[in-house]
């Protein structure tokens, strides 16, 4: 990232409650970042601070809701008051429409505020302080949905994430500051619960994020192999459709059923 070592850096991580944000908060305070841990579930917050830095004094836990412009300013400046500065942003923090058709959910644009909005308005408040400073890092967690369309709420959302990352990156070439987008395949969490697939844990991601901070890159896909499935639907999206179809299939299984007036 910077010439900076990583002890000296300050990271705001949305969505470190579970998953791949609680697997990038062990990997980076084990490199000795100075940690800002944003979610919603204050519990699972201050548990991990806790967890991670009993003394308190390089971890703090801001319960936050990404989709509130209070709250965000809130974890912004409480990140600048505790320690005087943002280095690192990791917007990790994403929804997906979980059951059904995304067009039955009451609210499917939900998932475009989390896991789109959000990131560009955080991405806001961090890049003046970042910019007069003339160093910076901002990590975006897309997906490979955002390369392989898959589900329409949640691959609009990451396709947009991946578009703002590569186009600000441009935006900001010379100046100091680093965009990198993390792509992700499935990987076990929360999210893919429901799903039954042979999935590595979220550390992968937590090693490429480290990774892109000492190195930055301007994509990385994680589990490498999904970087067949990217290119062969590049290139074939009539054999991408075969490939993404019995996924689609079986989650949708409950309501192609019901489609079909079976019980
Ligand atoms: N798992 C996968 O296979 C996979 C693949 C590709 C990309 N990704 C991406 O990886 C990221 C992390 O997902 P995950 O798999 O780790 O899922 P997860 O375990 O469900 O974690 C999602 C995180 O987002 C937070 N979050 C959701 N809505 C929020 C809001 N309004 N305000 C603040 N925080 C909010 C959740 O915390 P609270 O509920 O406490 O708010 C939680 O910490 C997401 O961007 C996801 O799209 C995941």
């Amino acid at each position: 990232m910077t010439a900076s070592p990583p002890t000296s850096r300050v990271m705001v991580l949305t969505g470190a409650s579970s998953g791949i944000g609680r697997a990038i908060a062990h990997e980076l305070a084990r490199q000795g970042y100075r940690l800002v841990l944003a979610a919603r579930r204050a519990d699972e917050l201050n548990r991990l601070a806790r967890e991670l830095d009993p003394s308190g004094s390089r971890v703090l836990a801001v319960p936050t809701d990404v989709t509130d412009d209070a709250s965000r300013r809130a974890l912004v400046e409480a990140a600048r008051k505790h320690f005087g500065r943002v280095d690192v942003l990791v917007n990790n923090a994403g929804v997906t429409v979980e059951r059904g058709w995304w067009w039955d959910d009451s609210d499917p644009l939900r998932v475009l505020r989390v896991n789109l909005e959000s990131p560009i308005e955080l991405t806001r408040l961090v890049l003046p302080e970042m910019r007069a400073r003339g160093s910076g890092h901002i990590v975006n967690i897309g997906s490979v949905a955002g390369r392989v369309p898959f589900n329409g709420l949640y691959s609009a959302s990451k396709f947009g994430l991946r578009g703002f990352s590569q186009a600000l990156r441009r935006e900001l070439l010379g100046t100091g500051i680093h965009v990198t987008l993390v792509s992700p395949g499935f990987v076990r969490s929360e999210m893919t619960r429901a799903a039954r697939l042979p999935m590595p844990g979220p550390e992968v991601v937590a090693q490429a994020v480290g990774n892109v901070l000492e190195r930055p890159r301007r994509e990385v896909i994680v589990p490498r192999a999904y970087h067949l499935l990217v290119w062969l639907d590049a290139a074939f999206p009539g054999f991408g459709d075969r490939l993404v179809q019995p996924l689609l299939r079986r989650r949708y299984a409950h309501e192609l059923r019901g489609a079909r007036g079976e019980a």
